[in-house]
């Protein structure tokens, strides 16, 4: 089996839920606490051990590639002052490493990936949706790694949700239980609650066989006109070799703004010297808590 060591970064969606915000700032430049999502991804990817970076980019995220460049004018300017560069180290990945192609029409997650078929080549493939911020320790990219290099085939990343939501989800047909992973059968895309096979919802985490990507070439338009990966992956299911892997640390959807604000506050939660005033703050323990000011005063924010 060929060792995992491509991941694709598709970052050429409209982001429409969270717009003004995404009007000219591509959604995966938004900064949960002092990090733009696309790094937590990239920072996930390189501890699952990916040399190779693939980005599916569109017109106005040009602010994607600036990040992981080198900005030599901030750098000698930082350097002049005497102030540390430490912050800016991992955005600089090994010289060569990153590939941007573009998806010249946003026409759906399985028409992005199939648009970076010529850089993916013959060989497994990770798919990271940077606005899922998963939190987990090894990362959760890591632990699907170590499945695959086990199992082989797809490896879904899953999570267990409340049946109520599974119209917001992919959710998959469970067939086998194998301890760590379960074999899938299929998947169903957006299920009223009373029709959902699971409780297993998909989540924005992929190992792929390449194989998947001749599926992708052949796809009809499925849900909202857009060529969708879930439905490539129902096909490739049929061949017994897709499998669940459950991740049992934290999602956050980022993608609209409550999931970005919760977002925020659980990561600032979790950096050192910050957890203490957040806190603080969130049970109102300061003097004059802005929101609530604004609230008092009906300020428009
Ligand atoms: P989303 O379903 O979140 O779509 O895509 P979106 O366009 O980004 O956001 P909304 O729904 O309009 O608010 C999931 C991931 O797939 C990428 C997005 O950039 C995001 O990382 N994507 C989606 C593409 O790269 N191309 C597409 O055509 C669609």
């Amino acid at each position: 089996m060929k060792k995992l060591r491509k991941a694709v970064f598709p970052v050429a969606g409209l982001g429409t839920r969270i717009l003004p915000a995404t009007k000219a700032i591509p959604k995966e430049m938004l900064t949960i606490v002092d990090k733009p999502l696309i790094q937590y991804a990239v920072e996930e990817a390189l501890e699952a051990g990916i040399e190779h970076f693939i980005f599916i980019t569109a017109r106005g995220k040009s602010a994607l590639e600036d990040h992981f460049d080198i900005a030599f004018e901030l750098e000698a300017t930082l350097h002049a002052r005497g102030k540390s560069k430490a912050p800016l180290a991992k955005t600089r990945l090994q010289p060569g490493s990153i590939s941007y192609v573009r998806q010249q029409e946003p026409l759906g997650l399985g028409h992005a990936i199939w648009c970076a078929r010529e850089l993916i080549g013959n060989e497994p493939f990770a798919v990271l949706l940077p606005d899922d911020l998963m939190v987990g320790s090894p990362s959760c990219l890591a632990q699907m790694a170590e499945v695959h290099a086990e199992h082989g085939g797809n490896i879904i990343c899953t999570q267990r949700i409340p049946r109520e939501e599974s119209g917001r989800y992919g959710i998959v047909i469970p067939e086998e239980d194998l301890g760590n992973v379960t074999r899938i059968g299929g998947m169903v895309e957006k299920p009223a609650p009373a029709d959902a096979p699971s409780d297993m919802a998909i989540v924005g985490r992929y190992i792929l066989e390449p194989d998947i990507l001749s599926l992708l070439a052949t796809q009809e338009r499925g849900a909202g006109g857009e060529i969708q990966l879930t439905d490539a992956l129902a096909r490739a299911a049929a061949k017994g070799t897709s499998f669940g892997f459950n991740f049992e640390g934290r999602r956050y959807d980022c993608g609209d703004a409550t999931g970005f604000v919760i977002a925020n506050l659980a990561i600032a939660m979790m950096r050192p010297g910050m957890t203490g005033p957040v806190e603080d703050f969130l049970s109102a323990r300061l003097p004059v808590a802005a929101g609530r000011a604004a609230e008092r005063s009906h300020v428009a924010l």
